[in-house]
């Protein structure tokens, strides 16, 4: 017996072609100035998958990855990927021997991590690729200036004793998204300051520091390559869809209709009883809430946060009541809905559905933390490619 297929529950879907498309304008931008791309790829592709966004980028003109930690490097290299990657964020007791032995450039600041670092090469057998970290002004990670000259001289020797790559200095923006800020300028000129000691005694790492807002507003910040990460996956840093830069959102959120009935005017809806039906009207019910990553405050409170608007039906249509752990219920009106139908809750807003900027505007945060917190089990990865097979 043949089984029909089901479609999930819910699903993140992830549209490869529009990764591809992003990551091709980004590099065009990039090489209009001489830098080459590294598509940030950490937090499992902030939510989109590691592995096929960094293959789509590599297809598409990146030539760097960029990820948080060394086990996300190694789900890289583990995924059959190559090409260069850069693992920036690590704990005072991490072993730093399995990403040197499988050529993963690492992000240092400090000289405890370099004798780490050096010490993974002697046990690796082969010089570690290191791109040092100068703190410019964003004070997260990074050397300060007080500590860089130290961190330089120390390189250059592990790199005498062929134990090390300085590959690039490098640094990270604290206001790319103003792009006339002066803290720009300022950082730039920090960066170059720390990179100019770097070559004064003898070494020769390129320098890095545009993340995508840079890459796409401040051309004169590329240098020799450019860390795109929230771009990569179309989502517009400098304003709100339709990208002006004509990004393309990769990621579509949706579900489908677990029930629908009838309601009589004058019926509290969901926990709280926030919502009352005001005349007679039909309720579906979605199986998805706070902990597949639908925010509980998007439902309808007092605090008059909600908003919550689903695609179902052709149209787009609110979402009453409180939010709960696992469900949210949509008035529908005299409309006929069917159980099973599809429902967007995000998406590109090419058909009129809300996007993941309108979530995170209505909860002022930003549209990064929407798109890497659909992180339940009970939400399915469905990753698609419009182009014909083999084609990269
Ligand atoms: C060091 C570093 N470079 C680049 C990026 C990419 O930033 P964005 O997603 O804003 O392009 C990030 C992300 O936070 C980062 O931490």
């Amino acid at each position: 017996m043949t089984s029909k297929p089901v479609a999930p529950r819910a699903e993140a879907v992830i549209d490869l072609t529009a990764i591809r498309h992003n990551v091709e304008l980004l590099s065009a931008l990039a090489a209009r100035s001489g830098a080459a791309t590294m598509a940030v790829v950490k937090a499992d592709g902030y939510g989109h998958g590691a592995v096929p966004v960094a293959a789509a980028a590599l297809g598409a003109g990146a030539s760097w990855l960029g990820v948080c930690t060394i086990a996300e490097a190694l789900q890289l290299r583990a995924g059959g990927i190559t090409a260069p990657i850069l693992s920036w964020l690590d704990l005072p007791d991490d072993d730093y021997t399995p990403a040197v032995a499988a050529g993963v450039d690492l992000g240092v600041a400090t000289i405890r991590q370099l004798a780490a670092v050096r010490a993974a090469a002697v046990a690796a057998d082969r010089p570690a690729r290191v791109h040092l970290k100068i703190d410019t002004g964003l004070s997260r990670n990074g050397a300060t200036a007080a500590e860089w000259p130290d961190l330089v001289v120390a390189s250059a020797k592990v790199v005498a004793e062929g134990l090390l790559d300085v590959v690039a200095v490098w640094s990270h923006l604290a206001h790319a998204d103003s792009p006339c800020h002066p803290v720009l300028d300022r950082q730039a000129a920090r960066l170059d300051d720390a990179w100019r000691r770097a070559v004064e005694i003898g070494l020769r790492p390129m320098r890095h520091l545009a993340n995508s807002a840079a890459t796409m507003t401040r051309p004169d910040l590329h240098y020799d390559l450019v860390r795109p990460g929230i771009a990569v996956y179309g989502l517009d840093p400098t304003g709100p869809p339709p990208s002006r830069f004509g990004l393309r959102p990769a990621m579509t959120f949706r579900t489908r209709v677990a029930l629908v009935k009838r309601m009589p005017a004058g019926e509290g809806v969901s926990y709280g009883h926030e919502w009352v039906t005001p005349v007679e009207t039909t309720l579906a019910l979605l199986p998805v809430g706070y902990a597949d990553g639908v925010p509980r405050r998007l439902g309808s409170q007092p605090s008059g946060v909600g908003g919550l608007r689903v695609l179902l039906g052709g149209r787009t249509r609110p979402v009453v009541g409180r939010v709960c752990m696992d469900q949210i219920v949509v008035d529908c009106g005299d409309d006929p809905i069917l159980e099973g139908e599809p429902a967007v809750l995000f998406g590109s807003g090419s058909q009129g559905e809300p996007t993941a900027r309108d979530w995170a505007e209505a909860l002022g945060t930003i549209h990064y933390e929407i798109v890497t917190g659909l992180r339940s089990a009970r939400v399915s990865r469905t990753v698609f490619d419009r182009e014909p097979l083999g084609a990269t």
